[in-house]
């Protein structure tokens, strides 16, 4: 049976470690499912990972909906967070409208990105009782204006906006936050200062939990590769040699 998203909250209390991946569609679900991971993402990665897109700006509802209603399909036991992409929570009332049809489509729960700016549609939607989950340090819907990827929090001013963010999204009741590209001591007091569980992406060891890209993990996306993340499968390389045998087989080579 699949757990509750408040269960996830829970976790943090009884100091069970969280290991959470992406996952945009049916069959990778399907396969994730019986992995024994605590959430499957649909991330908006899935703009660069899935679409080919330079980042992950232009993902739209759309996209969104679709990869979200395909994942849902193929994992029965797995919760599943759908992240709200760039432009789609302007206001409360269409952060609200927006989360609704993510839960329609399938998501347990609902991801967005940013601070203490944010808050007014964070509540907004937990109000409606949709459960959220918040994103704070690199923010890659807002990659374009911060001119590039690059770790946050090292200068005083940066943790301390960091940290008052994460405080201020724990206490609006998000179920547990991404911290993605944060300094690894920032991210660890963090962690030990809220009451919801930190998913670190390139954010030191000492978080409550780990996501990865499920291209970064298995790769299958070998032109880019984050340097915190170390690929455990040459997806690509697999895919290239069965495919050579394939055709070389066809053509009698
Ligand atoms: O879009 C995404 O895949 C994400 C994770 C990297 C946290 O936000």
């Amino acid at each position: 049976m699949k757990p509750t998203p408040a269960s996830l909250r829970a976790s943090k209390s009884s100091g069970r470690r969280l290991a959470w991946l992406t996952a945009y569609d049916y069959p990778t679900a399907r396969v994730l499912d019986g992995c024994g991971l605590d959430l499957l993402l649909i991330g908006d990665s899935l703009g660069m990972v899935v679409l080919g897109q330079p980042d992950t700006t232009q993902v739209t509802m759309a996209d969104m909906l679709h990869h979200t209603r395909a994942v849902a399909r193929g994992a029965e036991k797995t919760l599943i967070a759908a992240d709200l992409p760039a432009g789609s929570c302007a206001t409360p009332e269409l952060a609200v409208k927006n989360s609704r049809l993510l839960r329609e489509a399938g998501a347990d729960l609902v991801k967005i990105e940013g601070g203490r700016e944010i808050l007014p549609m964070v509540q907004a939607i937990i109000a409606e009782g949709i459960p959220v989950i918040g994103h704070l340090g690199m923010l890659p819907q807002r990659v374009v204006e911060e001119g590039g990827y690059r770790i946050k929090g090292k200068s005083d001013t940066e943790a301390e906006r960091l940290a008052a963010d994460a405080q201020a999204l724990a206490e609006s009741g998000v179920q547990a936050l991404v911290l993605e590209l944060v300094h690894a001591p920032l991210a660890a007091q963090i962690t030990r200062a809220v009451p919801c569980p930190t998913i670190g992406i390139g954010s030191g060891k000492d978080c409550d939990g780990n996501i990865l890209v499920f291209h970064d993990l298995v790769g299958l996306f070998p032109w880019f590769r984050p340097k915190f993340a170390t690929p455990r499968a040459d997806l690509a390389g697999e895919i290239e040699r069965a495919v050579g045998e394939f055709a070389r087989e066809v053509r009698g080579d």
